[in-house]
C-alpha cells in the first residue's frame, strides 16, 4: 500500500480559530478527516504531522524521504516565504513533495506572494482550500513514476 505524509506548518494548528475569512472555520482536525476518506477511497495510507518549529518539519520531510514515502504534501506556512533550510531539504526529497496553501498566496500581501519553497516542488496549489490537499493527495497517489 502506497503512503503519503502531509506536513503542516506554523499556525495551522490553529485553523478554524486564525483568521476564519482567509482560512475557513474547520480546523487541522477537520482537515485530517478529510484526507483520511479521501485516502480510504483511494487505497491509500497517510502520516500526519504539524509543527510550529522549522527544524521539526525539516527532520519530519527528511524522514519521510528517507522511509520511501510515495509523496508528501507540504504546507510550509510562512516558512514558504522565509527559509531557505526548508526549500534545501525539499531540493533534497527523494520523494515528490506538492506544495499546497490554503489560501491563494498570489492575491495576498506583497510578502506572501514569493514562495521559496515552491521551485524545489514537484507541483503546488494554491487557493483551493482543503481540497486543495485532496487534489495533491490524488495526483500523488495516480502519478506514474
Ligand atoms: C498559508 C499561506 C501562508 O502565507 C501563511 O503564512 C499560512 C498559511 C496557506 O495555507 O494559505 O500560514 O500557507
Amino acid at each position: 500500500m502506497k503512503t503519503v505524509g502531509i506536513l503542516n506548518g506554523p499556525n495551522l494548528d490553529r485553523l478554524g480559530h486564525r483568521e476564519p475569512e482567509i482560512y475557513g472555520k474547520q480546523s487541522l482536525a477537520d482537515l485530517e478527516a478529510l484526507l483520511k476518506q479521501e485516502a480510504q477511497a483511494l487505497k491509500v495510507e497517510l502520516l500526519f504531522f504539524q509543527s510550529n518549529h522549522e527544524g521539526e518539519l525539516i527532520d519530519t520531510l527528511n524522514r519521510w524521504s528517507q522511509q520511501k514515502l510515495s509523496g508528501i504534501i507540504l504546507n510550509p506556512a510562512a516558512y514558504t516565504h522565509t527559509s531557505v533550510a526548508l526549500y534545501d531539504a525539499v531540493a533534497a526529497s527523494s520523494v515528490p513533495v506538492v506544495e499546497v496553501h490554503i489560501s491563494n498566496i498570489y492575491a495576498r500581501e506583497p510578502f506572501r506572494q514569493k514562495s521559496l519553497t515552491a521551485p524545489a516542488a514537484k507541483a503546488l496549489v494554491s487557493g483551493m482550500g482543503f481540497e486543495g490537499y485532496c487534489a495533491a493527495l490524488r495526483f500523488l497517489v495516480n502519478k506514474k513514476s
